[in-house]
């Protein structure tokens, strides 16, 4: 993967050990300092909790600039890609790093297509689990699964069968795993119908009665998908990374993602910022007493949706995000009280001086789960759809780092704080 080795080195003086560490750029011109002979040079490693400041890998996925709230999947700006693309055509992208040709795209989606089925025993899998189970967990535990349908080596064909089913069977999972939590039989695919349309009649169909897809919901979804669909070195893809680093199957690696998806500060924040809209309505509507408890160090509460680790400025998903749930809202004649909420919410925390200062912003999240409310999506369905979104990017980091030749298993250092050597002391002789 292209990266420049500059003429630039960084200069370190420890312990009297001077050493140059090389500097390499990338191609939007962001700069790292190489720092692999750290520790055989001078005995030290880096400390860097959260990995902040840690560059993992090398990638021409996905850019972000966070300062100026740029991303760009392969090059093309998010706002684009989300106006003129669909879907699968930008899993195509993500994953073999072109837009498809019509042909491809044609070709892709028929392939998806017949690979939307999950095996018969599948259904007998998803009874094992309690019936007031969160649908996450069920994905994480059945995309892991998978591995055992399907055991072929690792060869570059099996892979792209493993990468084909993966995206065709995720809607089906995510659909049983609801249904499942609501007692109801599960619904076959309908291949008629596209991708996200699909979704919504496996998810909202019963065998009693037909799910007429709306347009207008369709393409939210596919609009959302698309939103979500990578975002470089986050926590669950982080994680794809790392597991995919000790020769781990495509499917464990991902079903690790979907974990890591789930918490709070993660993917599951969209749903906690619809329980938190819902906390703020309940208690009467005061949205300026929750800012402050969001600011409040001695209050665990913070204002879900709110800050990023790199976008220092507004997240573009959020800005696309918070457009489409006016038209959306607006095109069902829906009026969303929690969506009043949010907008005055958002209104006073970007003028508060708390949130100015911490650079705190609305991310992805802030908006999403308001649209998928007005979709009819159960709340705890929310992180399953960005875990359907996020799916060609997981598959697309891991694909790069497995035929990355500078990979190595992913094997982080610490700085021991524990005791030091002592003798073991004999039952007989503790309090
Ligand atoms: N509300 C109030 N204070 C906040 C918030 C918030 N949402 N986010 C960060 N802060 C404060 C935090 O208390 C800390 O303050 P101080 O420096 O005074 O101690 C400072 O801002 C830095 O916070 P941090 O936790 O060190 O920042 P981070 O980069 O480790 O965390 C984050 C990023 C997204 C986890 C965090 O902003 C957060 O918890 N946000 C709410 C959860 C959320 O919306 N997550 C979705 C992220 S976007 C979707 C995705 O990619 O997963």
């Amino acid at each position: 993967m292209p990266t420049t080795l500059t003429s630039d080195v960084a200069n370190l003086d420890y312990a009297g050990k001077p050493l140059s560490l090389p500097v390499i750029t990338g191609s939007e011109g962001e700069v790292g300092i190489d720092i692999s002979q750290l520790r055989a040079k001078t005995g030290a490693i880096t400390f860097d909790p959260g990995f902040g400041n840690t560059g993992a890998c090398r990638s021409a996925i996905t850019f972000i600039d966070g300062e100026k709230g740029i991303l760009r999947y392969r090059g093309y700006p998010i706002e684009e890609l989300s106006e003129k693309s669909t879907f699968l055509e930008v899993a195509w992208l993500l994953i073999k790093g072109e837009l498809p040709t019509g042909g491809q795209l044609a070709g892709f989606t028929d392939a998806v297509k017949h690979h939307t089925m999950v095996h018969q025993d599948f259904g007998r899998f998803f009874e094992g689990f309690p019936k007031d189970a969160h649908p996450m967990p069920v994905c994480a535990a059945a995309v892991g699964a998978l591995a055992t349908f399907y055991q072929d080596p690792e060869t570059p064909p099996h892979v792209e069968d493993s990468v084909t089913r993966l995206i065709a069977k995720m809607p089906t999972i995510a659909s049983y795993s609801y249904k499942h939590s609501i007692g109801q039989p599960f619904m076959y695919p309908k291949n008629s119908l596209g991708y996200a349309s699909n979704f919504l009649h496996m998810m909202f169909a019963t065998p009693c009665e037909e799910f007429e897809v709306n347009p207008v919901l369709a393409k939210a979804v596919d609009l959302l998908l698309i939103l979500h669909a990578d975002h470089e070195q986050n926590c669950s893809t982080s994680t794809v990374r790392v597991v995919g680093s000790s020769r781990a199957n495509l499917f464990a690696s991902i079903a690790a993602g979907i974990s890591a998806l789930w918490g709070s500060l993660h993917g599951g924040a969209n749903q906690q910022v619809i329980e938190m809209l819902d906390q703020i309505e309940a208690e009467g509507g005061d949205v300026q007493t929750f800012v402050n408890r969001a600011k409040d160090k001695k209050d665990n509460s913070r204002l879900m949706g709110f800050g990023h680790r790199v976008y220092k400025n507004f997240d573009p998903r959020a800005t696309i995000l918070k457009k489409a749930c006016t038209e959306v809202l607006g095109t069902l004649g829906i009026k969303s009280r929690q969506l009043e909420i949010a907008m005055k919410l958002e209104d006073i925390a970007l003028k508060d001086d708390y949130f100015i200062s911490h650079r705190l912003y609305p991310n992805v999240d802030f908006y999403s789960g308001i649209i998928y409310k007005a979709l009819g999506i159960p709340v705890n369905m929310f992180t399953v759809m960005f875990t359907l979104g996020r799916l060609p990017g997981w598959i697309a980091q891991w694909l790069e780092m497995r035929s990355d030749p500078d990979t190595r298993i992913v094997r982080p250092r610490q700085i021991y704080t524990g005791a030091t050597q002592r003798a073991y002391v004999p039952m007989s002789a503790r309090p």
